[in-house]
């Protein structure tokens, strides 16, 4: 069994940027079960799906094999065999994966994988449900968040270096939207686990979240 760290929080809280550098500074694997649920997006988008057809995507789900790989330590998604990794970080796949990880299969099809991933190695797993659902034992919970103005204002940022045009108070209204779908679906809602660490990063660095993180680890 190895070292369980489960941080859970809202999309653009900096989970993963933060999870990346406490597996770092521990020697664990990381694991972005985001990047699961965005690599089934990417097949029901390939094959035509609409986040408005939500009743195909249960049947579907059993078609797509979604594995994990790491190349010199960075995570890789692939799908029926295929490394899609290039292809998870599109805003239409971030708006699929939002609808179709609502679904009871799809979300039954990717636990098993990330349980197994657990159970072999020490990991810092970052996801919505992890800490409530995945690894309810795991060692270490963190539930990582920050005001939706920080978030809309980091993600505005960051597309703003990469020169790609937006609005912030868009950006704002889809993260919004998403924390809503995220929050209150039916199955594996996102929420604090009863004994996770709840950390607000409206008002931190990168490197305070992480010290804070790992004074939680023993
Ligand atoms: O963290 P992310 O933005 O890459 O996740 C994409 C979507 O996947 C997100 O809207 C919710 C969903 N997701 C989930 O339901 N459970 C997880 N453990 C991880 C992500």
């Amino acid at each position: 069994m190895g070292y369980n760290i489960a941080i859970d929080g809202p999309a653009g809280a900096g989970k993963s940027t933060i999870a990346k550098k406490v597996a770092k500074e521990l020697g664990y694997i990381y694991v972005d079960t985001g990047a699961l649920y965005r690599g089934m997006a990417v097949y029901f988008l390939e094959n035509g799906v609409s986040t408005e057809q939500i009743d195909k995507i249960g049947l579907m789900c059993k078609d797509a094999v979604v594995t994990l790989g790491y190349e010199e330590g960075v995570q890789q998604v692939y799908l029926n065999g295929e490394n899609i990794s290039g292809k998870l970080r599109e805003e239409e796949v971030g708006k699929m994966a939002s609808v179709s990880s609502a679904i009871k299969e799809v979300r039954m099809q990717l636990l098993e994988l990330q349980r197994d991933l657990a159970l072999k190695e020490n990991v810092v797993m970052d996801g919505r449900d992890i800490g409530t659902n995945v690894l309810p034992n795991a060692e270490t919970k963190i539930y990582l968040t920050a005001s939706v103005e920080t978030r809309a204002k980091r993600r505005f940022l960051e597309l703003q270096e990469k020169g790609i045009p937006c609005v912030l108070e868009k950006i704002a209204k889809d993260i919004e939207d998403r924390d809503y779908r995220d929050m209150n679906r039916e199955v594996a809602p996102l929420k604090q686990a009863k004994d996770a660490v709840y950390i607000d990063s409206s008002e931190m660095s990168i490197d305070e979240v992480v010290a804070e993180i790992l004074k939680h680890c023993k």
